[in-house]
């Protein structure tokens, strides 16, 4: 953590207080496919949202973050959505606390290193963090898990998207030098080591911020619903496309409404495609790894059609640059980041090629992080 964070929590809140970390995540493999009851392959990354809190003086709760410079301040009655992220915190004490309120109030200092809206999960991070946190204060004896599942039921009853588990549970579950296989039904997981020193795993942010996305997002989930829906009638063994074959959903194309059918199929080959990366990465085979996550990419942008030309544009061009196996747009769509397999001696060069492309292009310049694959939530 930042010196700088320390003492301004410090500042904030005086000697006592506590603070909890959450990280954001990246995804390597298998999007959309947490919602569709699917395998996902997320590791938690070394940026991080920290908590700091303390008893409140004026028994409210009252919540300040430094990044925008925000101070918001509510009744302990006064639970319930909001705009804005301190709707996350409300939502969490919701989620977690017996009574759906704090016995007394909390004076609560926020500071962030994940960039917002470039997809790397900073909402899952707050309410992760701040779910760990009221674990720890008010002895609530949750599991990990337990405190995951509290932050999808936030993002979706408090901030209106109907998301997964994937990011929630990578903050919670994340562990240094791997990546986790998450079976999104079962939610039994399995950590995959990531430890290759010649390759880095770089995020390019297309600078396009994804707030606006949970409309479609939400669409995306409701076509995948009504596809299974349709298959049912003839598969009535099948509860989610997690249970479909590419033959089954092949043999019904015609009697499947168009949109739905292209959503399915996305989602049917990325589940396959993930499950192969799997022994891809056992097996040490970048290569094949990378391709499956340029197919991927395509499928997201012309079947699922959550990309954006700036996405598009970036993965063009840096398949185009000796040294990389794979990339693809991550996380939920319509801008953030591409995630990036590179080779470690290529980085620098690959990173500037492509830098001064998009700046031609897009008169932007994309910020662009090398990622290590970190432990998940701590109190500190
Ligand atoms: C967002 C959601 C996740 C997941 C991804 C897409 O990050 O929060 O649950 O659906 O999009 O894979």
């Amino acid at each position: 953590m930042l010196p700088e964070i320390r003492q301004q929590f410090q500042q904030y809140l005086g000697k006592e207080h506590e603070i909890a970390a959450a990280p954001g995540r990246v995804n390597l493999i298998g999007e959309h496919t947490d919602y569709n009851q699917g395998f996902v392959l997320p590791g938690a990354i070394d940026k991080k949202i920290f908590i700091a809190l303390a008893v409140s003086t004026n028994n409210r709760l009252n919540m300040r973050a430094i990044q925008y410079g925000e101070i918001f301040s509510y009744g302990l009655d006064e639970i319930r959505p909001v705009k804005g992220w301190p709707t996350y915190l409300l939502g969490m004490i919701h989620m977690l606390m017996p009574e759906k309120r704090l016995p007394y109030g909390l004076d609560l200092v926020v500071a962030g290193e994940i960039p917002v809206g470039a997809g790397m999960s900073s909402s899952a991070a707050l309410c992760s963090a701040f779910g760990l946190a009221l674990n720890e204060r008010f002895q609530l004896g949750l599991t990990r898990m337990a405190i995951a599942l509290a932050g999808q039921k936030t993002e979706q009853q408090f901030a209106g998207l109907q998301c997964g588990i994937m990011d929630q549970f990578a903050s919670l579950h994340g562990k240094a030098g791997h990546l986790i296989k998450l079976d999104c039904r079962s939610l039994q997981f399995e950590y995959i080591p990531f430890d290759f020193t010649d390759h880095r795993i770089v995020l390019v942010n297309t600078m396009v911020s994804h707030q606006l996305a949970s409309s479609e997002y939400n669409l995306r989930r409701q076509q995948c619903e009504g596809g299974v829906f349709r298959l049912q009638q003839f598969y009535p063994e099948i509860k989610s496309l997690r249970d479909v074959t590419q033959a089954q959903l092949l043999a019904h194309q015609e009697q499947m409404d168009p949109t739905d059918f292209m959503r399915c199929r996305f989602i049917v080959e990325e589940n396959k495609r993930l499950l192969d990366g799997c022994v891809f990465l056992k097996e040490k085979n970048l290569e094949a790894f990378g391709r499956l996550m340029y197919a991927s990419h395509w499928g997201l942008s012309r079947d699922y059609q959550v990309s954006c030309p700036e996405s598009d544009f970036l993965v063009e061009e840096i398949a185009k640059i000796p040294g990389v196996k794979g990339a693809r747009q991550m996380g939920g769509g319509f801008g953030g980041c591409i995630i990036a397999l590179i080779k470690t001696d290529r980085v620098d060069a690959c990173i500037s090629i492509l830098q001064e492309k998009y700046q031609n292009q897009f008169l932007k310049t994309p910020d662009c992080y090398i990622m290590s694959i970190s432990e998940g939530a701590q109190m500190l």
